[in-house]
Protein backbone atom coordinates (compact mmCIF):
# COMPACT_ATOMS: atom_id res chain seq x y z
CA UNK A 1 0.00 0.00 0.00
CA UNK A 2 1.54 3.73 -1.30
CA UNK A 3 0.73 6.48 1.08
CA UNK A 4 0.02 10.11 0.83
CA UNK A 5 0.42 12.60 3.37
CA UNK A 6 -1.90 15.93 2.57
CA UNK A 7 -0.72 19.22 3.77
CA UNK A 8 -3.68 21.24 3.60
CA UNK A 9 -4.40 24.82 4.80
CA UNK A 10 -7.83 25.92 3.48
CA UNK A 11 -10.74 24.84 2.57
CA UNK A 12 -9.75 21.56 1.47
CA UNK A 13 -11.46 20.66 -1.62
CA UNK A 14 -8.70 19.16 -3.47
CA UNK A 15 -8.11 17.43 -0.18
CA UNK A 16 -11.54 15.87 -0.83
CA UNK A 17 -10.95 14.83 -4.50
CA UNK A 18 -8.35 13.17 -3.40
CA UNK A 19 -9.76 10.96 -0.72
CA UNK A 20 -12.98 10.22 -2.76
CA UNK A 21 -10.30 9.25 -5.93
CA UNK A 22 -8.45 6.81 -3.91
CA UNK A 23 -11.47 5.64 -1.29
CA UNK A 24 -11.50 2.01 -1.37
CA UNK A 25 -7.92 1.23 -3.07
CA UNK A 26 -5.83 -1.37 -1.81
CA UNK A 27 -2.63 -0.08 -3.72
CA UNK A 28 -3.32 3.67 -2.56
CA UNK A 29 -4.94 5.35 0.00
CA UNK A 30 -4.12 9.08 1.76
CA UNK A 31 -3.06 8.36 5.20
CA UNK A 32 -2.95 11.56 6.59
CA UNK A 33 -4.12 15.17 6.37
CA UNK A 34 -1.32 18.17 8.33
CA UNK A 35 -2.58 21.07 8.86
CA UNK A 36 -0.79 24.71 10.14
CA UNK A 37 -4.72 25.64 10.74
CA UNK A 38 -6.52 24.29 13.48
CA UNK A 39 -9.57 26.11 12.07
CA UNK A 40 -8.95 25.17 8.45
CA UNK A 41 -11.90 24.07 6.70
CA UNK A 42 -10.20 20.72 5.71
CA UNK A 43 -10.34 19.44 9.04
CA UNK A 44 -14.39 19.01 8.59
CA UNK A 45 -14.47 17.72 5.52
CA UNK A 46 -11.79 15.21 6.19
CA UNK A 47 -13.66 14.06 9.44
CA UNK A 48 -17.01 13.68 7.49
CA UNK A 49 -14.42 11.32 5.20
CA UNK A 50 -13.08 9.00 8.29
CA UNK A 51 -9.51 10.56 7.29
CA UNK A 52 -7.42 11.77 10.24
CA UNK A 53 -6.51 15.60 10.01
CA UNK A 54 -3.89 16.65 12.37
CA UNK A 55 -2.98 20.36 13.19
CA UNK A 56 0.88 21.45 13.98
CA UNK A 57 1.63 24.55 15.72
CA UNK A 58 4.73 27.52 14.26
CA UNK A 59 7.08 25.52 17.48
CA UNK A 60 6.27 22.10 16.16
CA UNK A 61 6.86 23.31 12.41
CA UNK A 62 10.05 25.39 13.07
CA UNK A 63 11.42 24.41 15.77
CA UNK A 64 11.56 20.51 15.76
CA UNK A 65 11.25 17.58 13.92
CA UNK A 66 7.85 16.27 14.95
CA UNK A 67 6.44 16.57 11.15
CA UNK A 68 9.43 14.93 9.70
CA UNK A 69 8.94 12.04 12.76
CA UNK A 70 5.26 11.79 12.02
CA UNK A 71 5.93 11.29 8.48
CA UNK A 72 8.48 8.88 8.85
CA UNK A 73 6.38 6.92 11.30
CA UNK A 74 3.29 6.52 8.69
CA UNK A 75 5.72 5.65 6.26
CA UNK A 76 4.54 8.39 3.91
CA UNK A 77 5.40 7.85 0.20
CA UNK A 78 4.59 11.23 -0.96
CA UNK A 79 3.59 13.93 0.37
CA UNK A 80 1.07 15.90 -1.49
CA UNK A 81 0.50 20.00 -1.23
CA UNK A 82 -3.29 21.06 -1.67
CA UNK A 83 -3.59 24.36 -0.73
CA UNK A 84 -0.91 24.38 1.92
CA UNK A 85 0.29 27.98 2.77
CA UNK A 86 3.35 27.19 5.02
CA UNK A 87 6.92 27.00 3.85
CA UNK A 88 8.02 23.42 3.53
CA UNK A 89 10.85 23.33 6.29
CA UNK A 90 14.23 22.23 4.35
CA UNK A 91 14.62 19.00 6.83
CA UNK A 92 11.20 18.10 4.82
CA UNK A 93 12.80 18.70 1.80
CA UNK A 94 15.79 17.08 1.96
CA UNK A 95 14.13 13.66 3.49
CA UNK A 96 11.54 13.91 0.44
CA UNK A 97 13.15 15.80 -2.03
CA UNK A 98 11.18 13.81 -6.00
CA UNK A 99 8.20 13.12 -3.13
CA UNK A 100 6.67 15.96 -2.91
CA UNK A 101 4.72 17.91 -5.05
CA UNK A 102 2.22 21.12 -5.43
CA UNK A 103 -0.60 22.52 -7.51
CA UNK A 104 -0.67 25.75 -8.43
CA UNK A 105 -3.69 27.50 -9.50
CA UNK A 106 -2.39 28.73 -12.81
CA UNK A 107 0.05 28.19 -15.78
CA UNK A 108 3.74 28.68 -14.17
CA UNK A 109 6.03 30.77 -14.58
CA UNK A 110 2.95 33.45 -14.77
CA UNK A 111 1.17 34.37 -11.47
CA UNK A 112 3.43 32.26 -9.58
CA UNK A 113 6.00 33.45 -6.30
CA UNK A 114 5.63 34.49 -3.02
CA UNK A 115 2.18 35.95 -2.22
CA UNK A 116 0.81 33.89 -5.19
CA UNK A 117 -1.84 31.96 -3.69
CA UNK A 118 -5.73 31.18 -4.08
CA UNK A 119 -7.61 33.90 -5.28
CA UNK A 120 -4.43 36.29 -5.45
CA UNK A 121 -3.49 34.21 -8.16
CA UNK A 122 -7.00 34.69 -10.40
CA UNK A 123 -7.41 37.94 -9.66
CA UNK A 124 -3.45 38.88 -10.76
CA UNK A 125 -4.68 36.63 -14.77
CA UNK A 126 -7.94 38.77 -14.66
CA UNK A 127 -6.02 42.13 -14.19
CA UNK A 128 -3.04 40.91 -16.46
CA UNK A 129 -5.94 40.08 -19.19
CA UNK A 130 -5.21 36.83 -19.89
CA UNK A 131 -7.02 34.90 -22.35
CA UNK A 132 -5.81 31.33 -20.62
CA UNK A 133 -5.21 30.12 -17.45
CA UNK A 134 -5.16 26.91 -15.76
CA UNK A 135 -3.10 24.85 -13.40
CA UNK A 136 0.05 23.84 -12.59
CA UNK A 137 1.33 20.15 -11.05
CA UNK A 138 5.11 20.22 -9.80
CA UNK A 139 7.91 18.99 -7.80
CA UNK A 140 8.90 20.75 -4.73
CA UNK A 141 12.03 22.62 -3.90
CA UNK A 142 13.44 25.13 -1.82
CA UNK A 143 12.17 27.24 -4.61
CA UNK A 144 8.49 28.91 -3.79
CA UNK A 145 6.56 27.70 -7.00
CA UNK A 146 9.91 26.67 -8.60
CA UNK A 147 10.28 22.84 -8.77
CA UNK A 148 9.97 21.03 -12.34
CA UNK A 149 7.17 21.18 -13.60
CA UNK A 150 5.12 17.44 -14.07
CA UNK A 151 2.31 19.02 -15.86
CA UNK A 152 -0.04 21.83 -16.81
CA UNK A 153 -3.59 21.42 -18.13
CA UNK A 154 -5.31 24.99 -19.17
CA UNK A 155 -8.86 26.44 -19.59
CA UNK A 156 -10.15 29.50 -20.74
CA UNK A 157 -10.23 33.30 -18.99
CA UNK A 158 -13.60 35.07 -20.78
CA UNK A 159 -13.78 38.53 -20.65
CA UNK A 160 -16.64 38.63 -18.57
CA UNK A 161 -14.69 36.44 -15.80
CA UNK A 162 -14.93 37.32 -11.73
CA UNK A 163 -11.81 35.94 -9.86
CA UNK A 164 -14.98 33.59 -8.10
CA UNK A 165 -16.00 32.37 -11.97
CA UNK A 166 -12.28 31.59 -13.11
CA UNK A 167 -11.47 29.99 -9.71
CA UNK A 168 -14.40 27.54 -10.11
CA UNK A 169 -13.50 26.56 -13.60
CA UNK A 170 -9.59 26.15 -12.24
CA UNK A 171 -10.75 23.79 -9.14
CA UNK A 172 -12.40 21.89 -12.14
CA UNK A 173 -9.33 21.32 -13.92
CA UNK A 174 -8.02 20.18 -10.39
CA UNK A 175 -10.18 17.59 -8.96
CA UNK A 176 -10.22 15.93 -12.52
CA UNK A 177 -6.01 15.76 -12.90
CA UNK A 178 -4.42 16.10 -9.69
CA UNK A 179 -5.23 12.64 -8.26
CA UNK A 180 -4.62 10.84 -11.32
CA UNK A 181 -1.36 12.71 -11.25
CA UNK A 182 -0.47 11.39 -7.95
CA UNK A 183 -1.81 7.99 -8.89
CA UNK A 184 0.61 7.74 -11.66
CA UNK A 185 3.45 9.02 -9.62
CA UNK A 186 2.67 6.58 -7.36
CA UNK A 187 1.99 3.57 -9.84
CA UNK A 188 5.68 4.51 -10.97
CA UNK A 189 7.52 4.60 -7.84
C1 LIG B 1 -6.26 25.52 -4.88
O1 LIG B 1 -6.83 26.20 -5.97
C2 LIG B 1 -4.75 25.41 -5.05
O2 LIG B 1 -4.36 25.32 -6.38
C3 LIG B 1 -4.30 26.72 -4.46
O3 LIG B 1 -5.12 26.89 -3.33
C4 LIG B 1 -6.40 26.33 -3.60
C5 LIG B 1 -6.78 25.48 -2.41
O4 LIG B 1 -8.12 25.10 -2.49
N1 LIG B 1 -2.90 26.66 -4.11
C6 LIG B 1 -2.10 27.73 -4.20
O5 LIG B 1 -2.50 28.83 -4.53
C7 LIG B 1 -0.66 27.46 -3.84
N2 LIG B 1 0.19 28.53 -4.28
P1 LIG B 1 -8.67 23.93 -1.57
O6 LIG B 1 -8.22 24.22 -0.15
O7 LIG B 1 -10.16 23.99 -1.71
O8 LIG B 1 -8.08 22.64 -2.09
Amino acid sequence: MKKIAIFASGNGSNAEALVKYFDGREDIKVEIVLSNRSNAGVHEKMAALGVASVTFNKEQWVNSNAILTLLKEKLIDLIVLAGFLAIIQPAIIKEYLGRIINIHPSLLPRHGGPGMWGMHVHKAVIDAQETESGITIHYVDEAVDGGAIISQHSCEVMATDTPEDLAERVHELEYYHYPRVVESILLQS
